[in-house]
């Protein structure tokens, strides 16, 4: 290989927005290939940190809230745990998973921002953009609707026409309209920064030029980026929830900082510093994860889907070159997309399959092996449950699970359940042995090269080799007429038992450890984030004879459980149907203890009227209220300015615990505290009743 050597290597998968659950095609682009590779390094041996996040700003989800009639806050509140938690359960081996609201992101997002204006990265242009006179807010992205120029599609969207797929700017839009009020947008001058990619396209394609061993997908997209000549990319908007534009920064210019925040493409991939911020932090050690940003041993790969490739491979290569210091991203193998029994994947119309829906009904590695056995890697690919099916059941079940269950099967009747010893093996064991030798390094090879498909079917010609290997030594003929060479097919078709646990590990981590306990194997290094330190067996060791003669197994049990066709079809019917309910996948809040009636008879209840509300100054959170229970009228501080507008609550009757005791929060006094019913999703409802103020609820 031409390729320097590396230290150390990061790698990163796009940080999904957080506005709704994981599908499919999300598994397929970015993650699961990155899951797989990490993996595999880790058994290499290799130091490698991965990190991913959720991408919790942008105006997508500022539209959603409004569809909900809620706030961007709660929305990104259900998503990324519900996200977080759904990725481990598929096995996603993530060193650290953040989120763009982070203090840390605010933090390196806004240095990137006053690092590149003060090195005059940027410019700075006024022009007229679409202004919404009645919401009074600029229609940036997704806040304006309207005919696609290109294709006359009625329903494009401000950023992009989902129908042709162009990418578009509001004012290109025929025939506006504003998602915010329905009005006929204005337009009204507004300053912003800009990216100029025009200046950099020299130093970029010398950059892209030295990887002339990237995907051709992605250097077919780059090249055409080239072709058209790089343009100024406007890299802050004028909307209410993003990182804001430092202050510092905006006064030095001229202009108000006030309302304008980052554009989400440009803090989201410094989210993969955050994160790895985050990460060092966590392991003790603050300043690692400069280590891995910052010293040119150190290998950046970004795993992503075929629609993040200019921002990947163009944009934030020139923040990180215009930022200094910093290494550039080494790899960008970026996936193509995948399509759903022959249809393209679409979640508004709910022709996907989501992730939290599918762990209810199967294994983890079930979806794992399948999926990565037709990974969209140069074209995009189908994903059929049929297909789904065949996998499972004619490849893991009956070549992997036969294989391993023939070999223990035979090793606990024959051989008292241990690894019988080799003597004087035939040709055709040795060439078995040869044959497995081979494996480790040119599965290796393949998962170097990103190239999963081939590496997992490689995986399963091992186990194919076993069967062969199985059929031609017939052990049930020789178990009488000849012991020994029934000994050593058993022990070879055992050795290859314990490859097979280290080699699938990546593709099938929760069946590999199931496979190692029954073989009882220990010491194979773990492929998951840290915690290896007594580990003595590598990726590469897996060629070798892993298993002592005499070792003793443990308990045999199936596998794998084959899928039925009633499973099947059951899945089949549910596409087309609504996005999935993301609600039965979070947990309910655990029980609390039990008290005696006495200690619940201490609190005091009244029914009380809000009769006013407003925001506590520098406080995200708190809403000061007034509220009066009748007999007094009493100052409440309530942590709720992220659920409530502040005037809607105003007359409002509450249910207030009136004997709490004071409390001061930002210098002001908390008098009491309301009654609030959170769902599942940590949404607040007010708890109320019909009782006169004062009234005493018990
Ligand atoms: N949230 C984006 C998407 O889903 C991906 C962001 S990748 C990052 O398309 F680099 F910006 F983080
Ligand atoms: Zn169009």
């Amino acid at each position: 290989m031409r390729e320097k050597e590396f230290k150390r290597i990061l790698v990163t998968s796009a940080l999904p927005y957080a506005n709704g659950p994981i599908h499919i095609g999300h598994l397929a682009g970015a993650y699961l290939p990155a899951d797989l590779y990490c993996r595999y390094q880790r058994l290499m041996g290799r130091d490698v940190v991965y990190v991913c996040g959720s991408d919790e700003y942008g105006v997508a989800i500022v539209v959603r809230a409004l569809g909900e009639g809620t706030k961007p806050q709660a929305i990104i509140d259900r998503y990324h745990p519900l996200i977080k938690r759904s990725f481990a359960a598929f096995g996603m081996s993530f060193d650290h998973y953040g989120r763009t609201s982070s203090p840390v992101h605010t933090d390196t997002s806004q240095d990137f921002f006053r690092r590149l204006a003060s090195r005059n990265i940027f410019v700075l242009k006024t022009d007229a953009q679409l202004y919404d006179p009645a919401a009074g807010v600029f229609l940036a992205d997704r806040f304006v609707k309207g005919t696609c120029p290109l294709c006359g599609y009625e329903e494009a969207y401000g950023d992009q026409c989902e129908h042709c797929g162009t990418s578009l700017s509001p004012s290109e839009i025929i025939n506006p309209r504003s998602m915010l009020s329905d009005a006929v947008p204005e337009r009204k001058e507004t300053t912003h920064w800009y990216l100029p990619l025009g200046d950099w396209q020299a130093r970029l394609e010398a950059y892209v030029a030295a990887h002339p061993e990237w995907k051709p997908n992605v250097l077919g997209q780059i090249g055409a980026w080239f072709n058209d000549g790089l343009r100024d990319r406007a890299i802050t908007r004028d909307v209410p929830w993003g990182v804001p534009v430092p202050p510092d920064v905006a006064e030095a210019a001229g202009v108000e900082a006030h309302g304008k925040v980052i554009y989400v493409w440009f803090d989201a991939p410094i989210g993969y510093i955050s994160a790895t911020r985050e990460w060092a932090a966590r392991q003790g050690d603050p300043s690692l994860w400069e280590r891995y940003w910052k010293d040119s041993a150190s290998k950046l790969i970004h795993f992503i889907g075929k629609d993040n490739i200019v921002f990947h491979t163009l944009m934030f290569p020139t923040m990180l070159m215009g930022y200094g210091d910093y290494v550039v991203p080494s790899e960008v193998p970026a996936n193509e997309f995948l399509t759903i029994e022959g249809k393209k994947l679409s979640t508004s119309r709910g022709w996907a399959i989501w992730l939290h829906e599918y762990l209810e009904a199967f294994p983890p590695d079930f979806l794992r092996y399948a999926l990565a056995a037709t990974l969209p890697e140069s074209k995009d690919a189908d994903f059929s449950w049929k297909e789904f099916q065949a996998r499972v059941n004619s490849e893991l079940a009956d070549i992997l699970g036969n294989f391993v269950n023939r070999a223990l099967t035979f090793a606990e009747k024959e051989f008292g359940n241990t690894v019988p010893p080799l003597g004087s093996p035939s040709v055709r064991d040795r060439d078995a042995l040869d044959r497995l030798a081979a494996f480790p390094a040119r599965i290796g090879a393949a998962y170097e090269r990103f190239r999963f498909r081939e590496a997992v079917g490689m995986a399963m010609d091992v186990a194919r080799l076993g069967n062969k290997y199985f059929n031609d030594c017939q052990p049930w003929k020789t178990r009488k007429s000849d012991r020994q060479a029934c000994a050593n097919t058993i022990h070879v078709a055992l050795q290859i038992c314990a490859a097979l646990s280290v080699l699938v590990e990546p593709v099938v981590p929760f069946t590999a450890r199931k496979l190692r306990a029954m073989l009882r194997l220990e010491g194979v290094r773990s492929s998951m984030p840290a915690g290896h330190a007594d580990a003595w067996i590598e990726w590469n060791d897996a060629g070798s004879a892993l298993l002592k003669a005499g070792h003793a197994l443990g308990r045999r049990s199936l596998l794998f459980t084959k899928v039925e066709d009633a499973a099947i079809e059951a899945q089949i019917a549910q596409l087309s149907g609504q996005p999935g309910d993301v609600v039965s996948a979070l947990p309910y809040a655990d029980p609390k203890n039990t008290v005696d009636y006495d200690t619940f008879a201490q609190l005091d209840l009244r029914m009380g009227t809000v009769l006013s509300a407003e925001h506590v100054k520098k406080s995200k959170k708190l809403l000061r209220l007034e509220v009066d229970l009748g007999y007094e009228k009493r100052q409440v501080l309530a942590g709720v300015a992220q659920h409530f507008e502040a005037a809607s609550l105003v007359g409002r009757r509450v249910v207030a615990v009136a004997n709490l005791a004071p409390r001061k929060m930002r210098g002001l006094l908390s008098q009491g505290m309301l009654l609030m019913a959170e769902d599942r999703e940590g949404r607040l409802s007010i708890v109320t009743a019909d009782g006169e103020d004062g009234s005493v609820v018990r």
